[in-house]
């Protein structure tokens, strides 16, 4: 499969985010708990170098717990400050405070020795498309923050939300476009729906998602649709493909003729990953 990308809005965005970098302490960045590492922008360590740096795992809803917890642990061994957000729902937003405090301490330490008190720490939200930013931005400000102007000098032509007395917001999140290192990694994005749906071949991708599924979370085909897993080899495609017949069989997927729908059941599985019908299912786990 082939993906394509925009380089205009690329540089674009790159631009802005190294402008906006300039203006604050704090690095909020947004990934997605299901492909946490395919969905991180590595040039993010580079930009925002000497800053404080916060990781949210976010839609953790719609990942397994248990890998949820395994990759929190392995972003804090690397140094970073973690939280496990829905930003949909709100849960996680209480824990972010604390581990902003925790994750500014050297900062307001360094202000409190030059004299300087009271200074809010500002923070940007950083993340690849529909990652959940403004989802997260709206949730985390919630109804009490206010927006406050430009202010003269620094800050000019930026919005900033003040969130409390300690922490302002640019009300602008940082787009990072994921890096295509490897069709691994475009698939992972594709069957998060973080690529759009024209480029791809769905059933391609179901098959890929059917193959993962069977290996890693044995049973959940199983479970939602009635399909046999037993026997299953994933080096054969047929293999494969007989299990899409199989879910537009139990689901009554039918063309003209009485054939299978195919096609049907390939958008079927794929939407139901996406929106958590399958499960909480995680895409990739840290030894890889
Ligand atoms: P972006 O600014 O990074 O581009 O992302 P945005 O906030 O627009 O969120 C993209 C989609 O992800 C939205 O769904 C949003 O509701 C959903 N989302 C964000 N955070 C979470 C989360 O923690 N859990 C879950 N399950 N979903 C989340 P949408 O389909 O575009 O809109 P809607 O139908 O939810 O309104």
């Amino acid at each position: 499969m082939q993906f394509q990308w925009y380089p205009g809005h690329m540089t674009k965005a790159k631009r802005m985010m190294q402008e906006n970098i300039k203006l604050i302490d704090l690095v909020i960045e947004l990934l997605d708990a299901r492909v946490p590492l395919s969905s991180r922008n590595p040039d993010i360590d580079e930009l925002g170098k000497n800053k404080a740096r916060l990781i949210l795992l976010n839609k953790s809803d719609l990942a397994s717990s248990k890998w949820n917890e395994k990759w929190e642990q392995w972003f804090r061994d690397k140094g970073y400050f973690v939280v496990k957000v829905n930003a949909k729902s709100g849960t996680g937003m209480k824990a972010i405070q604390e581990e902003i405090n925790k994750a500014c301490q050297a900062k307001m330490e360094r202000d409190r020795k030059r004299g300087i008190l009271n200074r809010p720490v500002r923070a940007m939200v950083v993340g690849i498309p529909n990652v959940g930013k403004s989802t997260f931005i709206n949730s985390f400000a919630g109804k009490a923050s206010t927006k406050t102007g430009n202010k003269p000098g620094v800050t000019k032509g930026k919005q900033w939300i003040r969130l409390n007395k300690n922490v302002e917001l640019l009300d602008t999140p940082g787009i990072l476009w994921p890096k295509f290192e490897d069709q691994e990694i475009g698939l992972k994005l594709a069957l998060i729906g973080s690529i759009k749906d024209e480029i791809l071949n769905k059933s391609d991708l179901s098959l890929v998602l059917i193959r993962f599924l069977i290996k890693n979370f044995p049973g959940t085909l199983n479970k939602r649709y009635g399909v046999i897993e037993d026997n299953f080899d994933s080096n054969n495609i047929e293999h494969s493909v007989g299990i899409l017949n199989q879910i537009a069989k139990n689901r009554l997927f039918l063309l003209k003729g009485n054939q299978f729908d195919l096609e049907k059941a390939s958008m079927t599985v794929i939407d139901e990953f996406r929106s958590g019908k399958l499960g909480k299912i995680t895409l990739e786990f840290p030894e890889s």
